[in-house]
């Protein structure tokens, strides 16, 4: 069997209340918020591949990065320490104190060591990841890369198994699925899951780091499928809404005013850079079709969202 650091099946429930606030026929809510590994939320799923497959290549140092307060530099610093690797995790923009997010303050709890590119742009860490490496291996060590996100078939391919999952959990219900799409790898695997079981299901990605069309989420999704001989996805199963409101990591009132909402209707908690924007674009998504909200975490940048704002 394979290694999980999630605990699963994570539970489907019925969200009446705020179906009835966001004035949709019904909801249902996969609660991978709950994955119940550090505060990995979806993460847990793809990190589980990720750290297995670089234990087959004997690897000692997992190399990866993204934004200071980025919930995947948090789940996969704890993920390398769960694994006994080293982690070195390479942050875009100038040095900011290790307290400056609770992400960020996490994944120096779990012992990663922190690097800064000194440019803001995100891009900076995608070219930075492979000289960090090359440095370490000088040192001889043995590094593993993770791209930004966990965006790699590896990683992917865990979301390809959580379709098997949720269609078990459906019996046979056929909700329109939406949810927050950053790296891509998340929606990859539930595209190439949908496409190995015959396309039973509608799913909308809310892309919420950049515009629709740089989304790269096909070539990911076909990768998994290759991976699996399984049938590979087409542009056509891609399917994608823009969620971004003012840009990527910065709160949408939309987003706020729908995380109210889930707040104060179910108890639910969304973070305002993924969930809560995924959450605002739900209704328009699905129009009058039974709906399911997947909820991918992101609990601690909730908690930096609840810190900045007078609720
Ligand atoms: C809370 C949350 N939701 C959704 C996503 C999007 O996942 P992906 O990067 O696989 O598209 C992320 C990515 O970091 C996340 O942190």
């Amino acid at each position: 069997m394979a290694v999980t650091l999630a605990l699963l099946p994570t539970p489907l429930v019925q969200a009446p209340r705020l179906a009835a606030a966001l004035g949709v026929t019904s909801l249902l809510v996969k609660r991978d918020d709950l994955t119940g590994f550090a505060v990995a939320g979806n993460k847990a799923r793809q990190l589980a591949p990720i750290v297995a497959d670089a234990q087959a290549q004997h690897a000692d140092v997992l190399v990866t990065g993204g934004t200071p307060g980025s919930n995947f530099v948090q789940a996969a610093s704890a993920a390398a320490a769960w694994g006994g690797l080293r982690c070195v995790l390479v942050l875009a923009g100038d040095p900011v104190p290790l307290t400056s997010h609770p992400n960020l303050a996490a994944a120096a709890a779990w012992g990663a060591e922190v690097r800064f590119t000194g440019d803001a742009d995100r891009a900076s860490v995608d070219a930075q990841l492979p000289v960090t490496a090359a440095a370490l291996r000088e040192q001889g060590f043995s590094p593993y890369v993770v791209p930004r996100g966990g965006a790699s078939a590896t990683g992917a391919d865990a979301y390809r198994v959580a379709v098997d999952e949720l269609l078990e959990q459906l019996q046979g219900r056929r909700p329109v699925v939406v949810i927050a799409c950053g790296a891509g790898g998340t929606l990859a695997g539930l595209i190439a899951g949908n496409v190995a079981h015959g396309r039973p299901l509608r799913i909308v990605g809310a892309s919420v780091s950049r515009p629709v069309e740089d989304v790269q989420v096909l070539d990911l999704a076909r990768q998994v499928a290759a991976l699996r001989g399984e049938p590979a996805p087409r542009a056509d199963d891609v399917e994608l809404v823009d969620a971004r409101g003012p840009g990527h990591g910065l709160a949408s009132a939309a987003g706020d005013a729908a995380a109210c909402l889930a707040l104060r209707a179910e108890g639910l908690v969304l973070d305002p850079v993924y969930t809560a924007k995924a959450l605002a674009v739900l209704p328009a998504a699905v129009g009058d079709q039974a709906a399911l909200f997947w909820h991918t975490g992101g609990l601690l940048d909730a908690v930096a969202g609840f810190m900045g704002e007078d609720r």
